[in-house]
């Protein structure tokens, strides 16, 4: 494994809190799996929708014990789901009750840049900032978190990150599990160290290459069990860890179907036994249950520790399959493309891309809106080491065109914002912006982000 510092812990030995506990097969203490909010809007219309983002600070119980002081969104871990409609204009109005200064980035939206709440947009304490723009873009499960100049690893360990489901008439048609809680999950994956107060230890296990954790949260549960029944689940699986890949699959390496990446369906249902996730990466995926009974479990894993326990605890005679045709992908036209190339090299605090670090006040490359380019993004081979840099573009879904040449996998000719280049190869991605403005883009690996592993494109 080239980026893992530290073995990851699934089960946590304390669990408690408020949630109701039972006990996996080898004896531990299970938790039932927190569910983020629906965030209630302000005002709806069909055509218009309005809501309140808040970021604060709070104690949340993960351990017996002494709560951990953690930030969320509307409230003290993570934060609610936005959902939003393709076509509606929305209203965001973002409020920073921190003590430090913030910003609210919406990741996988297509958005004017002056609302795309990266390093030029920050929030200071007790400020406000309105959000608004119109949804131009498929349905897609994208997520938001902070993007202030140097801070954003920590904000985010801390707690800061929400989602965004954009639903369309696509979505709102296919007959997919999509009754929330009941059999479409989200998953925010996320590695955390606890220290001996039960307190977030982000300044004793910091690592400029990547902050791991030794404890495993989903949706910020530790050893999380689900109740269903035994139909479809859709799994939206989102990595919102710093610096940790995973390779989800599940028990005894049974098929699951990805339906979704990054910034929409795939064309088709992809059968797979697993899926890597970079920092950053999305996948929608369905397990089907139809042949498991009242009293089985099935698990989620990444590797040899369990992320989710799937228990059945109901039983139902309403089976559906899933649709054979879920979307229509444009093939890309990049016939006689401008080829823009970036270098991804370094490690630690001299991370950088084509030998520079992160400068607002330096555009790096500049694009035409509307026009497709071809970003041929290379990690070069270091002699200091190398590592898996996942890399992000804001505003923009893109599609990958090959790896070092070859066909992407099936679960990769989708709409993507974010990407694993793998040490040594080159990536070539189909990138057309269709707003205006500076935009990032970087490596997200949060403590890479941070150290500069970060350049501007300016559309025009
Ligand atoms: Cu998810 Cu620039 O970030
Ligand atoms: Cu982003
Ligand atoms: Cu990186």
């Amino acid at each position: 494994n080239l980026n893992s510092s530290g073995n990851l812990i699934g089960m946590g030995h304390m669990m408690g809190g408020d949630r109701a506990t039972v006990l996996d097969e080898s004896g531990q203490e299970m938790t039932e799996l927190r569910l983020p909010e629906l965030a209630e809007p302000d005002s709806e219309s069909a055509t218009e929708i309005t809501y309140t983002v808040t970021a604060q600070a709070g104690e949340t119980a993960f351990l017996e014990g002494e709560k951990t002081e953690t930030l969320g969104y509307n409230g003290s871990y993570l934060g609610p789901v936005l959902v939003v409609h393709e076509g509606q204009k929305v209203h965001i109005k973002t409020e920073n009750q921190l003590s430090a200064a913030t910003s609210f980035h919406w990741h996988g939206l297509k958005l004017p840049s002056d609302m795309d709440g990266g390093p030029h947009h920050p929030v200071g304490p007790n400020e406000t900032m309105q959000v608004d723009f119109t949804v131009k873009q498929e349905a897609a499960t994208l997520w938001f978190h902070p993007h202030a100049l140097g801070t954003t690893a920590e904000q985010v360990y801390a707690g800061l990150s929400g989602l965004i489901f954009v639903e369309d008439d696509n979505s709102d048609k296919l007959d997919l599990p999509k009754d929330y809680g009941v059999n479409d999950f989200p998953l925010i994956i996320q590695d955390r160290t606890f220290d001996t107060d039960n307190q977030f230890d982000y300044a004793g296990t910091y690592n400029p290459d990547g902050t791991y954790g030794d404890t495993l949260l989903v949706n910020g549960t530790i050893n999380p069990y689900v109740k269903v029944k035994n139909e479809q689940i859709r799994l939206r699986l989102v990595n919102g860890s710093n610096a940790r890949n995973y390779t989800f699959g599940l028990e005894n390496a049974a098929v699951f179907y990805q339906i979704a990446s990054d910034g929409g369906f795939l064309e088709q249902p992809v059968a797979l036994t697993s899926v890597t996730l970079t920092p950053g990466e999305r996948a929608e995926i369905v397990v089907d249950l139809s042949e498991y009974a009242e009293g089985d479990t099935l698990q989620l894993m990444d590797g040899n520790v369990t992320v989710l326990s799937l228990n059945v605890t109901e039983e139902t005679d309403i089976q559906t399959a899933l649709p054979k045709i879920l979307n229509e992908i444009p093939e890309p036209t990049v016939e006689g493309a401008v080829i823009q190339q970036f270098t991804l090299s370094g490690m630690s605090f001299m991370v950088n891309i084509n030998g520079n670090q992160f400068d607002m006040d330096r555009i790096d490359v500049e694009q035409r809106l509307n026009e497709t380019v071809i970003w041929e993004v290379r990690n070069a081979q270091d002699m200091m080491g190398s590592m898996i840099h996942p890399f992000h573009i804001h505003g923009v879904q893109f599609q990958v065109l090959s790896r070092d040449g070859e066909e992407p996998p099936q679960n990769e000719q989708g709409w993507k914002d974010t990407v694993a280049v793998y040490p040594g190869e080159t990536v070539r991605l189909a990138v057309t912006f269709s707003e205006k403005g500076v935009f990032m883009y970087h490596c997200h690996i949060l403590e890479h982000e941070d150290n500069g592993m970060m350049g501007q494109v300016s559309v025009q």
